[in-house]
């Protein structure tokens, strides 16, 4: 199955995408954790990327478009798919709405995670995030094992350059003036699905199952 999850910034989706690829096999296709891949690697697109994501911006559409495209068609997405963190606007759901109807895709269901801003803050804040496999902990809620250490492949926690509080509000608005309208884009044609996001990860999980109509 195909899996669009739409939420704000903080609200869980990696932390959910990452359960559910592991226990599934569906991969997460994380546009935020290739554009941080391509800044670590140097890259042209990473030094292009860097900037908008440090001041809390979108990416330009084409560069993203692209190497979302590109991800999708590597043999391990055959079998479906997370999509966390795409499409961001409109124009990215059309593009991917386009690109299905060439390809014969579809998607099978959008899941927002609702959850309130005030929530957000503490979660972003405290996030540690491994380096090489992008998993999320939390200093106080989800420390890991060993302090600055990922429990899942032994890469170095980090906290990312934009969960500071002053670039999590610009995140934040991005959220409610950009990619809030995804959600109405799915309303319409009856694929999406709400959660909510504020319960615990175990309640959440059971909850994305749920939506998704699997156990
Ligand atoms: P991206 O990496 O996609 O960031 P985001 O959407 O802002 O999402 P986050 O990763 O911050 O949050 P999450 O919902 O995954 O939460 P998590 O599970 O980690 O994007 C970063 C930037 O890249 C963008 O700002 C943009 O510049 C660019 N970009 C990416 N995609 C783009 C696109 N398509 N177009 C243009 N630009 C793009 O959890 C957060 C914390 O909460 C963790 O510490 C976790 O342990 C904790 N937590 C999780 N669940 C729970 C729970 N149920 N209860 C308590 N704590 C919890």
């Amino acid at each position: 199955m195909i899996v669009v999850l739409l939420g704000p910034p903080g609200s869980g989706k990696g932390t959910q995408a990452k359960r559910l690829s592991a226990e599934r096999g569906w991969p997460q296709l994380s546009t935020g954790d290739m554009l941080r891949a391509a800044i670590t690697r140097g890259s042209e697109l990473g030094r292009r990327a860097k900037g908008f994501m440090d001041q809390g911006q979108l990416v330009p559409d084409e560069l993203v478009i692209d190497l979302i495209t590109e991800r999708m068609k590597q043999p391990d997405c055959g079998r479906g798919f997370f999509l966390d963190g795409f499409p961001r606007n409109l124009a990215q759901a059309e593009a991917l709405t386009k690109r299905f109807e060439q390809s014969g895709q579809e998607i099978g269901r959008a899941v927002l995670f609702e959850i309130a801003d005030e929530e957000l803050i503490g979660r972003l804040t405290g996030r540690r995030s491994c380096e090489k496999c992008g998993t999320p902990f939390h200093l106080a809620s989800k420390p890991p094992r060993r302090p600055g250490v990922c429990d899942a492949c032994g890469g170095k926690l980090v906290h990312r350059d934009d969960d500071r509080e002053d670039v999590i509000r610009k995140r934040l608005a991005v959220y409610h003036a950009q990619t809030a309208p995804v959600a109405a884009f799915y309303e319409r044609d009856g694929r999406l699905a709400r959660i909510d996001a504020l319960d615990g990860p175990e309640q959440v999980e059971r909850s994305l199952k749920r939506a998704l109509g699997i156990s």
